[in-house]
């Protein structure tokens, strides 16, 4: 079994690939795809850059050249509501993409057109370990519910208390849906894990560069768990 792990920065993947032991490292679209063993499993891990687009090609790179078993997408997020802090982590229960709008034919605000889904919904095994390594680290507040993704750094009140009414997300970042319509295209069991790393209000990208470093560091931790569990 290969997992692919996927973050959009390079800042979210640096202590794993600190410790992956690299067997091939091969450029793809302006991406590093690093197949290695981490923590005893065998896994390919690329930084995609940021954005629906990005993360969406690395994740059919990771189909269609490195036939992965599984998708795990870690890094950072803004969470939405009251009860949610920076470090905090959130397991996607499901996505959806925010700022997909085809409403003027009648769809719901987020639906993929002609799409058999509205959302994407994460396997609920790989979701189930995900929660059990949160657990296991009891000193990390998480929650598990639906991300919102679209290709915005969201920072307005107004924005995410919309992304709460329209969509019940708890959290939003640019990638997680991209990567899941992909693997839902592909057939790929995948899970979404996301560190807090500011409240998507205003004055969020002070936040984000003031808890980016904790955040990334509790993402990689679950992740670390994540896979000696599986
Ligand atoms: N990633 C981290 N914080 C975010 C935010 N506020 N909006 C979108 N993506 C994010």
């Amino acid at each position: 079994m290969t997992i692919g792990i996927i973050a959009a920065m390079a800042e979210e993947l640096e202590i794993l690939l600190n410790d992956l032991k690299l067997i091939e490292k091969r450029e793809k679209a302006n991406m590093t795809f690093h197949k290695g063993t981490l923590y005893g499993k065998d896994v390919v891990a690329v930084v995609c850059g940021i954005g629906k687009v990005n993360s969406a090609i690395c994740t059919q790179i990771l189909a269609s050249e490195y036939n992965v078993d599984k998708v795990i997408n870690v890094g950072v997020a803004g969470g939405i509501g009251k009860e949610i802090y920076p470090g905090d982590i959130v397991v996607a229960e499901n996505l959806v993409q925010h700022d997909m709008d085809t409403t003027a034919f009648g769809d719901k605000m987020g639906q993929i057109p002609r799409l058999d889904t509205f959302d994407f919904k994460c396997d609920k095994e790989m979701v189930a370990i995900a929660k059990k390594a949160c657990e296991q680290i009891s000193e990390l507040n998480s929650f598990t519910g639906r991300i919102a993704s679209g290709d915005q750094f969201v920072a307005n009140i107004e924005k995410i208390q919309w992304l709460e009414k329209e969509f019940g997300a708890i959290s939003c970042e640019m990638e997680g849906a991209s990567i899941a319509q992909v693997c839902y295209l592909n057939s790929i069991p995948f899970v979404v894990i996301r560190s807090i790393s500011d409240n998507a209000n205003n004055g969020a990208h002070m936040d984000y560069q003031k808890f980016v470093p904790i955040a990334v560091k509790n993402s990689t931790k679950i992740l670390k768990q994540m896979l000696e569990l599986m």
